[in-house]
């Protein structure tokens, strides 16, 4: 969990680009020259701390790079230790931005006060409301749909309709479902308190449990695997694992892809869960400006586009097309509760979770 990584990704394509404009009809002295330029090139950084794990993200970073000119830096960790790192680098911290894989994580690192408010026309115009921090704190970059699959051999679709119906007693050994500590659920529980406030949510949290078919164990991927093994007939889990196992080159992955169906909850009412990957630019960073320029690039069409097509995420600028097996599932209405006020009720939705005994 502590692990970090560090890469760096270079603009290949800038360095031809700067090669191809100053040096015309020298073709042969330009090959030779290509590393001395590149050197050149890369003197502007943006250091990235980033809790994605996604080697398809690299694609982000070299158009970025390429873009202009400046080369990005990635830490790769989980975002607690992100966090931690930043803290304890205090004003000397060399990061420039921080960039998580849901909204309670970054609402922490906003509550203990590592983000700089910036404004942006682009980002603004770019991205909904709902999905970044008024002062520009924040930015959502992609969204992930938390949905509720299910076992096509044994239900009925139409037998499902909300993540409160999941607390039913009808459900009884069924749900399938990670652990308390991931963010993912946390965030679920904090839009459920958004709706009906902590009693009744406690209420739903413990009906919910209640209808567990093991103690929770594994990540999403683990749940829908799960599912489609028969030890539960219902997983809660993020879109984007399924599409990546009916991508997978494992047989058996696609197999278990197969065998379960995607249904979006809540349809009738506030709409399906939403989280964001998203990030901010630090209040201590170094670089501020180019920043808040990576940030507008990673919600430029081009950069949504990568978002979509490589981790098989929802864009949060519209118009950018999904990916097409993702696609396939159809579309849905997303509950359009603020990722801010999800993020402030993470807390008590843990709380809630822990007293109703979800591990
Ligand atoms: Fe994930």
């Amino acid at each position: 969990m502590n692990k970090l990584t560090r890469r760096s990704f270079i603009g290949v394509g800038t360095a031809a680009a700067a090669i191809a404009v100053g040096q015309l009809g020298k073709t042969k002295a330009i090959a030779q020259q290509a590393p001395a330029i590149r050197v050149a090139q890369t003197d502007k950084v943006v250091n990235l701390y980033s809790a994605r794990h996604y080697d398809t993200d690299t694609a982000l970073y070299e158009s970025f790079a390429a873009a202009t000119g400046i080369r990005v830096n990635l830490i790769e960790a989980e975002a607690d230790p992100l966090i931690e790192r930043i803290k304890s680098e205090g004003s000397n911290s060399p990061a420039d931005v921080l960039m998580t894989v849901d909204i309670g994580r970054l609402w922490r690192a906003e509550e203990e006060g590592l983000f700089a408010p910036t404004n942006s026309a682009t980002l603004n115009r770019a991205i909904p409301a709902n999905l970044r921090h008024p002062e520009g704190l924040w930015y959502g970059l992609s969204k992930r749909a938390r949905v509720i699959m299910y076992d096509k051999s044994k239900v009925n679709p139409a037998d499902l309709s909300t993540y409160e119906n999941l607390a039913d007693p009808k459900w009884a050994n069924q749900v399938l479902v990670r652990s308390s500590t991931n963010i993912y659920n946390i965030s679920l529980v904090a839009s459920m308190i958004a709706a009906h406030g902590a009693q009744e949510t406690e209420a739903w949290v413990r009906g919910l449990v209640a209808n567990f078919a093991r103690p929770p164990e594994g990540n999403d991927t683990g749940q829908i695997q799960a599912c489609a093994a028969g030890v539960g007939s219902l997983a809660m889990a993020n879109t984007y694992y399924l599409i990546r196992m009916a991508k997978s080159d494992d047989p058996a992955a696609r197999d278990a892809a197969e065998k379960v169906n995607i249904f979006f909850p809540n349809q009738r009412d506030r709409g399906t869960h939403v989280n964001i990957s998203g990030a901010g630019v630090l209040k201590t960073a170094p670089n501020q400006e180019a920043a808040l320029r990576f940030i507008e690039h990673l919600a430029s069409p081009e950069s949504q586009q990568i978002f979509a097509n490589s981790n098989n995420e929802y864009p949060v600028v519209s118009g950018v097309a999904i990916d097409p097996i993702l696609e396939g599932y159809g579309s849905f209405k997303e509950d359009s509760v603020s990722a801010a006020t999800i993020g402030q009720n993470s807390s008590e939705a843990l709380r809630i979770m822990d007293r109703a005994g979800w591990k």
